[in-house]
């Protein structure tokens, strides 16, 4: 009898183990300071039932460690300028694969966001992505230039997605990273930049790879929009000419 309760034991906790989940952001120059705001609302919100690292890909120096409850690993990364910050973000995950060696699942958003209500288990998926708040129900702003790798024919494309959050499994977010990748390239070696530059490429990867969970605008919930969804992770309202100065 107590052999079996032993068995049991050993299967019960297998299936209640915590998965390791790495959180990626990219905050170079001024973002920084969005951070520690960040990963504290994420000790709260993301994933509160999940063993979870923030890695932070940066250029400025890191002094919240104490401050934030969660490990979170430097990667250092140069400021690029305005676009290539944010376009070549999915060739920065792919670069430092080798950092997220002991994690099941990634995701990413952008710096200037706040958690601010769960962001549960719900958002495990092979393939994560979120519906743009902007574009329920309406034909998306992807690309529309036949030259570029990012490009979505007028027949194409059914959901528009937001660049400011998306995931899956390890091995589905890196794939997705290192085609974006090869795909920007590409797309610079004929002097083209998409017109959301790696939002543009994300959604054209999406058309080609569907994702099996797509999240509602409550997950990229602009802050001063009123929307009818619940308020779970927001985009933050910036000054964009002053933060990208
Ligand atoms: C805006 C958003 C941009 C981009 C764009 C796509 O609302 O601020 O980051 O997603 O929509 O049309």
């Amino acid at each position: 009898m107590k052999r079996y309760c032993y068995i049991l034991l050993l299967l019960c906790s297998a299936f209640l183990q915590a998965d390791h989940v790495g959180l990626l952001v990219v905050a170079t120059g001024r973002y920084i300071h969005f951070v520690e705001p960040l990963l504290q609302s994420a000790d709260r919100h993301f994933l509160p039932n999940q063993d979870v690292t923030y890695f932070v890909f940066t250029d400025q120096n890191i002094d919240f460690y104490d401050r934030v409850a969660r490990p979170i690993v430097r990667i250092e990364q140069q400021r690029l300028g305005w676009p290539y910050d944010t376009m070549m973000r999915l060739a920065m995950y792919h670069v430092h694969a080798d950092a997220y060696e002991a994690v099941d699942y990634l995701y990413a958003c952008d710096a200037d966001m706040l958690f601010v209500d769960t962001v549960g288990d719900e958002i495990l998926g092979t393939l994560v992505a979120t519906q743009h708040p902007g574009f329920v129900g309406k034909r998306g702003s992807y690309e529309t230039r036949p030259v570029s790798k990012a490009y979505v024919a007028p027949h194409e494309g059914e959901r528009y997605y937001a660049g400011g959050f998306n995931g899956g499994k390890k091995e589905a977010f890196l794939a997705l990273a290192q085609t974006v990748a090869h795909n920007v390239e590409k797309d610079l070696d004929q002097q083209i930049v998409a017109v959301w530059h790696d939002e543009s490429h994300i959604n054209r990867y999406f058309i080609d790879n569907v994702p099996d969970v797509m999240l509602s605008p409550s997950y990229c919930y602009p802050e001063s929009w009123q929307l009818p969804y619940h308020k779970r992770l927001l985009a933050l309202d910036k000054n964009h000419s002053e933060m990208r100065a």
